[in-house]
């Protein structure tokens, strides 16, 4: 059986955290590496490849089992609500998800508008509270929504918060905390059971 093990990391920001988090845990990953156009590469020395996503594609890969492993953002996973197990919570990209909208304003409407990339998550959260609202659902860029009147609020991630001062908005609501997890495929977890616990456990001990 091929015991080649394919991860499906997130481009970007995560992508360094969590490679740095592999070397910790005693992979023989090249240190240096340009990884701006690749997509796909392969560590002879450990039987690994590394497929890299857009974030929010992550578990889609790694539902579908092209990926046995990934690291996904608890956000994505909320979201999405894919068959993957979630194996373990890394603590890296730390930030939550918050309602935000402009200073001083109350929401008095019947269904206020809420714009986000996360409508499922959204909903949830109103569906809970027993507030009706309306749902805008965007790609990026969320802030703008309230600042041209296209939304009441916003759902989004907040990590520094920094993003919502320069375009004068203001947290309201906490809704979740959110950091990456290490997720995997059930099929690939039961036929390489071995080498990702072995992976979880080494991984474990560099948890911060
Ligand atoms: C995310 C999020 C916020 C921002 C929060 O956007 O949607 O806009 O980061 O970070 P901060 O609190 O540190 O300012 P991202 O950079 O992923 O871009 P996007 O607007 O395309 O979603």
């Amino acid at each position: 059986m091929n015991n080649q093990l394919t991860i499906a990391m997130p481009k970007g920001r995560i992508f360094e955290e969590a490679y740095e988090m592999l070397i910790e845990a005693g992979f023989d990953l090249p240190t240096t590496m340009d990884i701006s156009r690749k997509l796909m590469l392969e560590i002879p020395e450990e039987n690994i490849r590394f497929i890299l996503a857009k974030p929010m594609d992550v578990p889609t890969y790694v539902e579908h089992g092209v990926a046995d492993i990934g690291i996904a953002g608890k956000d994505t996973l909320l979201e999405q609500q894919r068959k993957v197990h979630e194996l373990l919570d890394l603590k890296i990209s730390t930030c939550h998800i918050a309602s935000a909208g402009l200073p001083n304003t109350v929401l008095d409407e019947i269904a206020p508008r809420i714009a986000t990339k996360y409508p499922n998550v959204a909903s949830a959260y109103y569906r809970e509270r027993g507030e009706q609202v309306e749902i805008i659902g965007l790609n990026g860029s969320i802030e703008l929504a309230p600042m041209i009147g296209l939304a009441d609020r916003i759902v989004d991630i907040v990590s520094t918060g920094q993003t919502l001062k320069e375009n004068g908005l203001v947290e309201y609501e906490y809704i979740t905390d959110v950091s990456s997890r290490l997720i995997a495929n059930p099929a690939s977890y039961r036929m390489k059971n071995e080498r990702i616990v072995d992976l979880v456990k080494r991984l474990k001990k560099c948890v911060k």
